[in-house]
Parts: structure tokens; sequence; C-alpha cells
């Protein structure tokens, strides 16, 4: 008579606690999804952003574009004020030259208005497995204490190279978000890359 209440009281306890594990099994699965990006989304979109890009060629240019067309983002092309010439093996033999020297090209006007901006996208080819030289005069010309900077960088192989661990080494102070790489030959199709990168790093919802 004992054992037998014994084994229904067990065969009780294992029932309520396998419904009590549904239930939260259940009431988890309902809960909406909180993941760290959608965190960042509900931070970042919305914010003061402005592109600041150089492009040799035109690739990081478009892709600007497509950025403009995805988020609100103001946009400044940096141009230098001696251009690179127009024949792509005396630019890269130029900028090869300049960047063992550690030249800084000077930029022909400065950012003034930064301060109106939280959010700043950098986009730079990819020169010689870093970004662009006239990045690297942005950078060091300009303060960006504070801000939330993401990177892109157009490539043809060489993806992001050093240009993250130059763009946090030169920006101590700002958050650097996770950078995005494309092939210089397919930005016309990046748009769904694109878009895909601005979400992940919480700057599109
Ligand atoms: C000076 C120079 C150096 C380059 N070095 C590299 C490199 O090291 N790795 C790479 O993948 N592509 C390199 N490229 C190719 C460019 O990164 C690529 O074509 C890029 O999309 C060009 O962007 P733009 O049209 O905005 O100038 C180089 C191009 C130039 C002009």
């Amino acid at each position: 008579m004992v054992s037998k209440q014994t084994r229904a009281d067990r065969m009780r306890r294992v029932f309520v606690k396998s419904m009590v594990f549904s239930l939260a099994v259940a009431a988890m699965a309902s809960l909406p999804l909180f993941s760290p990006a959608s965190a960042a989304a509900a931070e970042l979109a919305g914010e003061k952003t402005l592109i600041v890009y150089y492009s040799w060629s035109g690739n990081t240019r478009q892709v600007a574009q497509q950025i403009q067309q995805a988020i609100q983002a103001d946009a400044v092309e940096l141009k230098t004020v001696d251009p690179y010439p127009a024949d792509y093996r005396q630019t890269t033999a130029q900028a090869k030259r300049e960047q063992e020297a550690g030249y800084r090209p000077p930029l022909q006007s400065p950012i003034s208005n930064l301060d109106a901006y939280d959010v700043i996208i950098l986009g730079s080819p990819n020169w010689w497995g870093t970004v662009a030289l006239p990045i690297f005069t942005l950078l060091e010309t300009h303060d960006l204490t504070g801000k939330t900077i993401a990177m892109y960088v157009t490539h043809e192989g060489s993806r992001l190279g050093r240009s993250m661990d130059d763009l946090k080494r030169l920006c101590p102070g700002s958050t650097i978000l996770d950078g995005l790489a494309i092939r210089g030959g397919s930005v016309s199709s990046a748009q769904g890359d694109v878009a895909k990168w601005l979400r992940t790093v919480g700057l599109l919802r």
C-alpha cells in the first residue's frame, strides 16, 4: 500500500515537472527575440549619420550612394589637393611610394561640421592592404573621439586587410563597428550586402 502511494506520488511529481518545463519552453518561444544586433538597431538607426569616403575610380562612391538609398545620411567625398594620376599603374606606384614614406596627401577641404554627427560611415578603397592615403590624412587631422564609426572597404582581393586595425589605432576614442568588404568589380550588385551590413551594425531597422 505504502509503495503504491509512493509510486503514484512520484508519477504526479514527474507529470508536474514536465508540465512546468513545457510551459517554460512555450513562454520562451513566444518572447520577442532580443539579439545584440536588434539592440544596436534600436540605438543607432535614426542617429545623425555622415558618410565620408574617398574614391579613385568610382567603386567606393557607388557604395556610398547605395548606403544613401538605404538610410538617411549626408555624404562627403574627400578630394586631395593634388589629384592622383588617371593611370592605374602610375597611381599604384605613387601610392606605394607614399605609403612607405608615411606621406599624407593634403585634402582640399577639412570637414568642419563633424560635431553635428554621431555616426560616421567611412568608405575607402583598399590601397596596398589598408585604407587609401587620403583616409589616413582624414583620420590624422580630424578628431573622431566619441563617434561611432562603421567602415566599408572596396577591394580586388585583399578584403579589409589591415584597415580595421589601422582604424582602431588611429581612433582610440571611437566605437568601431564591424567592417564590410566589397569586391570592386561587384559593387553594382552590392545593394543587398550593403543593406544586410547596415542592419547587422544597427544602422538600418
Ligand atoms: C593605389 C591602389 C592600390 C591598390 N591596392 C590594392 C590592394 O592592395 N588590394 C586589393 O585588393 N585591391 C587593391 N586595389 C584595388 C582597389 O582597392 C579596388 O579597385 C577598389 O574597388 C577601388 O575603389 P575606387 O573605385 O573607389 O577607387 C588598389 C587600387 C589602387 C588604385
